[in-house]
């Protein structure tokens, strides 16, 4: 697809959703303005991840002082059956997060109530899911459709375990409008994983609402914190203390809120 062809087909899929139409407005005016905001400080933000880094395992043993035992060791049979819906989805969407950190933070937090940004096939809201279910808790998710594929949203979540789905209530508007909509409902957090806009300033207004509402002693991860130097940022400007966990060759950065 050639650029114009990419930018009408993208406005005319716009044009056809209402509720995406505050996204529009805000896409035009970041590819008129604000085109740095995707990479913004991303060779400081890698070097700073490389630095700090740890694996998963070594996060679960020595920060949450849990036993480590692999996700797809935990749940076999399910993560069969959320390959198998994978392989049957007909759109190709976004890629896993940390099953493993996902999971565990939930359990260390003990929580009954997550956030998420971003769903895409549900990778991470089935981790979440299966410890959330244990203690009859909920997981609300913000996810936007892929606007440029057709029947995406068939897809969305479609991973995620069928016994899981009376505990996950999801918002499928761009984060700006999901976000207020989720704290009518929800007014304090126990584990936020965000992994929707990865721009510098998307993630800089997400995180600090989602900050502000996350309980004392609640955890706060986000993907992909290579990307650009927001979450980097975000953590020196507050005076957090991040674990920076590797996986897959990304980075993804938890603070445990005290
Ligand atoms: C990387 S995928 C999420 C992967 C998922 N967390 C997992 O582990 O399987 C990113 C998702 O965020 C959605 N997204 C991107 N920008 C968004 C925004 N501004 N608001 C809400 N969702 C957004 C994309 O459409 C996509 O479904």
């Amino acid at each position: 697809m050639n650029k114009i062809t990419e930018i009408s087909s993208t406005l005319l899929a716009y044009l056809k959703r209402p509720d995406l139409y505050p996204e529009l407005r805000r896409k035009i005016w970041k590819n008129l303005f604000n085109r740095s905001s995707a990479l913004r400080g991303k060779t400081e933000a890698e070097q700073w991840c490389r630095q700090l880094a740890i694996t998963e395992r070594e996060f679960v043993e020595n920060v949450l002082k849990m036993d480590f035992v692999p996700f797809e060791k935990l749940f076999p049979v399910e993560l069969g059956t959320a390959l198998h819906a994978q392989q049957n989805a007909k759109v190709k969407m976004g890629g896993a997060g940390s099953l493993n950190v996902i999971y565990y933070i939930n359990e260390f937090a003990g929580s009954h109530t997550s956030v998420e940004t971003g769903v895409a096939y549900g990778w991470s809201s089935f981790a979440a899911l299966a410890s959330l279910e244990r203690r009859n808790g909920m997981l609300y998710s913000s996810d936007m459709p892929y606007i440029l594929q057709n029947h995406s949203e068939d897809f969305v979540g479609c991973v995620i375990p069928n016994q899981y789905r009376i505990h996950w209530s999801l918002y499928r508007f761009a984060d700006k409008e999901s976000l207020p909509k989720i704290f009518e409902k929800v007014h304090s957090i126990d584990v936020v994983h965000y992994d929707s806009d990865k721009t510098y300033d998307g993630r800089m207004w997400a995180y600090k609402l989602l900050w502000e509402k996350l309980r004392r002693g609640g955890v706060f991860m986000s993907d992909d914190i290579g990307d650009n130097a927001a979450f980097k940022d975000f953590c020196n400007h507050n005076n957090l203390s991040p674990h920076v966990i590797e996986f897959d060759g990304k980075y993804a950065g938890v603070v445990i809120k005290n």
